[in-house]
């Protein structure tokens, strides 16, 4: 059942005390999802920055603390985009494009990014959606890139 109301929260970079919860976000997102080691990493590389969107009250309609969360790589003056989750309950209220959104804009003041890019699965209708509600357009196509379901990726990129 999705929260459609009294959904109040603030995005911020992940902390050290959020590793557990983020890993279980990523868990209950990803067929071949990211470990805990791999998010303690980006703590402490100057070059990754995962932001996250804390619930501001857990209550009983909102019993997770963390609703959504994604991951910037810096590589040579671009930025990969990857690890966009929002737990299934917390879905359709505009997380993700809040996180990506502040996403984008640290990442062109931290790091000078002028351009990002990213992957898609091919049948992640909602994902390439929203990817191109903020400029994102596909570039082009890796057949069978994924396992778990097999799917090809999609090649997304923005410019500014
Ligand atoms: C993709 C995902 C992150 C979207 O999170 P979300 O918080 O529900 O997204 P938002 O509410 O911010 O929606 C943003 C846009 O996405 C699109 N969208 C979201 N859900 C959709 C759906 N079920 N069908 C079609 N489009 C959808 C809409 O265009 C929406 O924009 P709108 O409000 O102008 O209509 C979420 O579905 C998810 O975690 N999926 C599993 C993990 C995943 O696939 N991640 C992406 C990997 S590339």
């Amino acid at each position: 059942m999705s929260v459609k109301t009294s959904l109040k929260y603030h995005i911020r970079e992940m902390q050290r005390e959020d590793l557990e919860e983020v890993t279980t976000l990523e868990a209950a997102c990803f067929s071949m999802p990211w470990k805990y080691k791999d998010f303690e990493e980006v703590l402490t590389n100057p070059n990754r920055c995962y932001l996250l969107a804390e619930a501001d009250k857990v209550t009983t309609d909102i019993p997770d603390r963390i609703l959504g969360g994604c991951m910037l790589t810096h590589i040579a003056g671009e930025g990969d985009i990857s690890n966009v989750a929002v737990h299934e309950k917390y879905r359709n209220n505009g997380i993700a494009a809040a996180v990506l959104s502040a996403l984008l804009k640290l990442g062109k003041e931290r790091y000078g990014i002028t351009a990002f890019t990213l992957e898609v699965r091919s049948q992640n209708i909602p994902a390439r959606r929203l990817y191109e509600n903020y400029g994102f357009v596909s570039k082009g196509v890796r057949p069978n890139f994924y396992e778990k379901p097999k799917d090809d990726a999609i090649i997304m990129r923005k410019d500014d």
